[in-house]
């Protein structure tokens, strides 16, 4: 699949079948996370693996206390942390874990970028969470994804040309 299918059939997943990811997917996606690129080429994103039955995850879930799954019990979630003192590092995460997106796209897989645990995670009890997701110190939570196979199929969404885009 070439980038531009990709990006054209990439839809949030939130149903998730319990087949774990390989080794070799993992490993892609992960890839395609670091081959991003970061202002100045500074690379200062850490990206933790965290598997879906984690106690991390059912203790953020709880925390979140919305009911249901916050990552839809997807079998792997990707946690995208940066240098909290970057003035690029969020900018630099976003293209970062649309990368690991698009490569989970390409690999038949389905994702969901995950900012809802944003507040908790750098709330208060922050660097207990830092401690628990293996953020390194001076870093902060930036995003999350969760990739799994795609349970359901979804359409992807429409948008506007009209209003979105200006020319000169
Ligand atoms: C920064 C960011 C944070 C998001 N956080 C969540 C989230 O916490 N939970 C969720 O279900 N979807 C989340 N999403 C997914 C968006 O809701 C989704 O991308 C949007 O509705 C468009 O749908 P699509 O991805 O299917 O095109 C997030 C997306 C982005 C870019």
């Amino acid at each position: 699949m070439d980038v531009l299918q990709a990006m054209a059939a990439r839809s949030s997943t939130r149903s998730y079948t319990a087949e774990p990811l390989t080794k070799e997917e993992l490993d892609a996606l992960l890839k395609a996370g670091l081959q991003a690129p970061t202002a100045t080429n500074r690379q200062e994103l850490h990206i933790t693996v965290v598997p879906g039955d984690a106690p991390v995850l059912a203790k953020l879930n709880e925390t979140l206390g919305r009911g249901g799954s916050f990552y839809y019990n997807a079998p792997t979630v990707l946690v995208i942390s940066g240098e909290e003192a970057f003035s690029w590092t969020p900018v630099d995460a976003g293209i970062a874990v649309e990368n690991i997106a698009l490569a989970a796209e390409g690999l038949g897989l389905g994702s969901v970028i995950l900012g809802c645990v944003k507040a908790i995670l750098r709330g208060p009890d922050k660097l207990a969470w830092n401690e628990a997701l293996k953020i390194p110190q001076g870093y902060a939570f930036e995003v999350a994804i969760a990739v799994g196979h795609k349970d359901k199929e979804k359409t992807p969404h429409t948008f506007d040309p009209e209003k979105q885009i200006s020319y000169l």
